[in-house]
């Protein structure tokens, strides 16, 4: 197949495409790479099937497609902060600019949505039928509410012209190719772990997180664009085994043999207290769960953060010279 991966130079799109290609696609890597790099898919350009385009998918586009994995989206606090209208476009009208191209080729989809369309949750663990409790005019409302239009465009798309699409509702994910300083939990507790600096903690440290690590993921959204009876349902896609943050810290910080301290900062605005999917939904429709250990992919993650940290350094150094 020819399957389109917007933000494919991004985190989760890099794990993606490099499966996709292992599977035997062809991939074509859509990115503007206003939060992507390079770098992430430097390993898969010598490989046969695989296109990098550098465009923005606000503005049309005509390729060659059956299947469109709409992952493009700056993800992390830091990155929508910055990009806030970008952010507000590519999940609005860049969610529309695919679901033509979907249409005319006659393609399936998939929209990356996220667990803050939940916002701050009151139904605990989130089900797909909680429609969320978002502040429309908060912080973090130019995402939330971004990726909710998203999912409504997509419902319309499916419910108007029949398109092939499904949503998936992505709950923190974790692993190699993240931002080092995206301002996300693990990414933040990694990089200060390394470094034995004190690790910051919004609040108190008593809310909750469930994280999943990156290949699980990748295997759910490809259950989710692939498995049949899929159109038009939304499904959430996370690891339920839930901890405080400052459980997380502790297990970062034992993992990390780190002697930082712990630091605790200002409640960000709107921030959930708890976050947890329920995932029998994609349990019992795509036969997914989530197979790696948050212990074992956080093993990987850190020596991925550490190889990341150490050449940046000599990098530096070299610099400095
Ligand atoms: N990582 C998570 O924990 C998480 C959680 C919930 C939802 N998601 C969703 O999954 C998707 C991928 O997230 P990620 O963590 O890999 O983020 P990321 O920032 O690493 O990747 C997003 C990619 O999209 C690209 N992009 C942004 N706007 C674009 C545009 N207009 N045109 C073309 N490319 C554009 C960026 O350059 C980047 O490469 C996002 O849609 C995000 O909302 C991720």
């Amino acid at each position: 197949m020819d399957v389109l991966v917007s933000g494919g130079a991004g985190f989760v799109g890099s794990h993606l495409c490099a499966q996709l290609l292992n599977m035997g696609h062809r991939v074509h890597c859509v990115d503007n790479l206003v939060t992507g790099a390079e770098r992430n898919i430097a390993p898969l350009r010598a490989t046969n099937g695989f296109t990098f385009h550098l465009h923005d998918v606000v503005e049309p586009l005509d390729l060659p497609v059956d299947a469109i994995f709409h992952l493009a989206s700056p993800a992390s606090p830091v990155g929508y902060w910055e990009h806030p209208f970008e952010t507000i476009r590519v999940n609005s009208e860049g969610t529309m600019r695919l679901l033509e191209l979907a249409q005319r080729k006659n393609a399936m989809f998939l929209m990356a949505s996220t667990s803050e369309a939940y916002g701050d949750p009151d139904v605990h663990p989130q089900v797909e039928e909680y429609h969320g409790n978002v502040n429309p005019v908060g912080p973090r409302a130019c995402y939330d509410e971004s990726k909710r239009l998203g999912e409504t465009i997509t419902a319309e798309f499916h419910r108007q012209y029949g398109t092939d699409a499904r949503i998936v509702r992505i709950f923190n994910t974790y692993g190699p190719n993240s931002q080092l300083n995206d301002g996300r939990m693990i990414p933040n507790f990694i990089t200060q772990a390394l470094a034995n600096a004190p690790i910051s903690i919004h609040g108190t440290g008593a809310q909750t997180r469930s994280i999943c690590y990156v290949d699980d993921l990748v295997d759910g959204l490809l259950r989710a664009m692939f498995t049949t009876g899929t159109a038009g349902e939304v499904y959430n896609l996370g690891n339920p085994e839930e901890h405080t943050v400052l459980e997380w810290a502790h297990l970062i910080m034992r993992l990390c043999e780190s002697t930082s301290a712990i630091v605790f900062e200002e409640k960000r605005a709107d921030d959930p207290e708890r976050r947890r999917p329920n995932i029998e939904k994609a349990e019992r429709a795509l036969g997914w769960h989530p197979r790696v250990s948050p212990e074992a992919g956080l093993r990987r993650t850190i020596e991925w953060f550490r190889a990341e940290l150490e050449q940046a350094a000599s990098c530096l150094s070299l610099t400095s010279n």
